[in-house]
């Protein structure tokens, strides 16, 4: 399920406070540094607000959460940069706060092949790359349902999403891998380790790691889940094949349209839910969609050995 959480003004100027204090106590303002504050000072974070992500994170109450209106808009007044950002460095203080929060979750991590490394990323249009289907920079195609990193050796548990505008209402597409998908079918055939997660096109390339997976595993009576339904897995066997589209079929059925709004911020579990967005019209101007994504995995030892992939803080 998908909580929503609205966030109080007492807990709204805490988290503020907390976010400014790292951010002018930091003497650089490399994300290592900040990161390390953020780490520190996290179980500073509200007592409520921290019951509700050991929810999503410990327990698996829930799915995904979304906290509406964790920052005041009016203190957001910077313009939306034209392209991502990829300097490793933390450039307000808002950006903070998603960090906070992830920190609760488990480790933040960035990949190398993405964004440069930064634990932070920039999710907003690009007016050159309108028409690129299944891309954060792309508006005119829908972005399909998928894990976040699916191809990866050490996807994330969870993703954030931070928004700090969204004048033009695109929807972030959630669909939650509900128990009744297994009523009507055998999905068996999805737990075997048959399916290659590819990577989106102009994500990822230089990354190219072919290791046949399970697209779900863990319990059956309550799975995890790995897959990117814009670049389905090639299967050669029919049965399975077709298996696989029914599948994403009740995926896309049963998503759930979110529209965040300026100082909303969604966290899903990476390996209950599937995410996308609709298609959507902007004008690029510098009030164009911005969303901050951070990600994070409950344990980091085994991504160590593949630092050159996985940008870890410590
Ligand atoms: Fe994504």
């Amino acid at each position: 399920m998908i909580k929503e959480y609205i966030v109080s003004s007492t807990e709204r100027h805490s988290i503020w406070e907390l976010a400014k204090e790292i951010f002018t106590h930091t003497s650089d303002h490399s994300d290592k540094t900040i990161f390390s504050n953020s780490l520190i000072v996290e179980a500073q974070l509200e007592l409520k607000i921290r019951e509700e992500l050991y929810r999503l994170s410990r327990t698996g109450e829930y799915d995904a959460i979304i906290f509406r209106q964790l920052v005041d808009n009016s203190l957001i007044d910077i313009e939306t940069p034209n392209k991502v950002r990829i300097r490793r460095n933390i450039d307000y203080i808002f950006e903070i706060i998603p960090l906070l929060l992830m920190s609760a979750t488990g480790f933040p991590i960035a990949y190398e092949v993405q964004h440069n490394g930064r634990i932070i990323n920039d999710v907003l249009p690009v007016e050159e790359f309108k028409n690129i289907d299944n891309s954060t920079a792309g508006v005119a195609k829908r972005f399909n349902l998928h894990t976040e990193d699916a191809y990866h050796n050490f996807p994330p548990d969870f993703i954030g999403l931070f928004c700090i505008r969204n004048n033009e209402k695109a929807a972030t597409l959630v669909s939650i891998l509900s128990d009744n998908i297994f009523t009507d079918k055998d999905y068996s055939s999805l737990f075997e380790k048959l399916f290659i997660n590819q990577a989106n096109a102009g994500s990822a390339q230089n990354y190219n790691y072919e290791v046949k997976r399970a697209i779900l595993f863990g319990q059956k009576s309550k799975p995890n889940i790995r897959l990117n339904t814009a670049r389905l897995p090639q299967i050669d066997n029919k049965q399975i094949s077709s298996l696989l589209s029914s599948f994403v079929d009740i995926l896309n059925e049963n998503s759930q349209r979110v529209v965040l709004q300026s100082g909303d911020m969604i966290i899903m579990n990476n390996l209950r839910c599937v995410h996308g967005r609709d298609a959507f019209e902007t004008d690029f101007s510098v009030e164009k969609r911005w969303l901050l994504r951070v990600l994070s995995r409950r344990d980091i030892a085994e991504c160590l050995v593949e630092p050159f992939n996985v940008n870890v803080l410590l």
